[in-house]
């Protein structure tokens, strides 16, 4: 496994791998929903190449881009067990040399919930997504249903700048509570812990009323603010009902649908999502 840093190193090696190649972006602190995307990856794909990069463009200035966590020592022991043929670590400098000015805007999708609670996050995601996807010009590129409104972003800039890669979006890995995993989760205390196992519970019970009949979005987003609100350490920043592709609010659920929401435990801001209608 090559570690490089520099992005003419990376493009000098892409001639020597076999194709087709699969990437997975990553800001690192793996767990085992980044490393299902790899696995898929390996599956899939002659060479796999797994970027690390904590992108400074999609923190908002209040965030936690000084307290994200990091261990490469231990990422890098894990992509070498899962097989990656080459890990991207570059620093900020490399892929933002001073001054950088152009950037990757999608409009509509990222204007709602996810775009409207954290302005400029999805601008920075699309823009460092499409330097990856130029950087490694892999065949396909892997990302997790567990950010499902990133999967819409990135969904439609690779079709509206007619992008030439697959974009393969695996499911969301979970802890046995149902609290999907995400490096953020290292930031909660043991209560915190305990209580973030709300997001799930008000995931499952939106589903359990479409199962039994209810069409009624309203609904199905009061039923999760209520089972929010029955744990004290959370506090709501949104729950919805969307179309998966374009985020749009649904008024009733007639196609496919998708609960979305965003949960502060304590200090720490947690997202998650499930389908209601499959
Ligand atoms: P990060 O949060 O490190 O996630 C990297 C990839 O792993 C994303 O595609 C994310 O959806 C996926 N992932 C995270 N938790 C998961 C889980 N529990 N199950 C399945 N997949 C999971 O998302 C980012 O980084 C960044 O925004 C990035 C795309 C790398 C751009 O900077």
């Amino acid at each position: 496994m090559e570690v490089v840093r520099k992005i003419d190193d990376l493009k000098a090696l892409r001639p020597s791998w076999p194709r087709p190649v699969g990437l997975v972006p990553t800001m690192g602190y793996l767990h085992d929903g980044h490393l299902s995307l790899v696995r898929r990856a390996r599956t899939e794909n002659a060479a796999v190449v797994v970027s690390i990069f904590v992108n400074p463009t999609q923190f908002g200035p209040s965030e936690d881009l000084s307290s994200y966590p990091r261990n490469l020592d231990r990422d890098l022991e894990f992509l070498e067990r899962e097989g990656a043929d080459v890990v991207f670590v570059p620093p900020a400098s490399e892929m933002y040399p001073g001054g950088y000015p152009t950037w990757v805007d999608v409009e509509g999708v990222t204007s709602l919930l996810e775009g409207a609670s954290r302005p400029g996050h999805f601008r920075g995601v699309a823009t460092v997504c499409n330097k990856l996807f130029n950087i490694v010009a892999a065949e396909r590129a892997y990302f997790g249903q567990k950010d499902a409104q990133q999967v819409a972003v990135i969904a439609k800039m690779v079709h509206d700048l007619n992008m030439n890669l697959d974009i393969v979006v695996i499911p969301t890995v979970r802890e046995t509570d149902g609290l999907a995993m995400s490096s953020r989760n290292a930031y909660l205390g043991s209560e915190e812990r305990v209580a973030a196992g709300v997001l799930y519970r008000a995931l499952t019970s939106a589903r359990g009323m479409c199962r039994e009949g209810c069409l009624d979005a309203a609904l199905v987003r009061k039923r999760m603010a209520d089972v929010i609100r029955t744990e004290s350490l959370a506090s709501l920043d949104y729950a919805a009902v969307v179309a998966p592709g374009s985020f749009e609010e649904l008024e009733s659920l007639d196609g496919q649908a998708l609960a979305v929401i965003a949960v502060r435990i304590g200090a720490t801001r947690l997202i998650d999502n499930m389908t209601l209608l499959d």
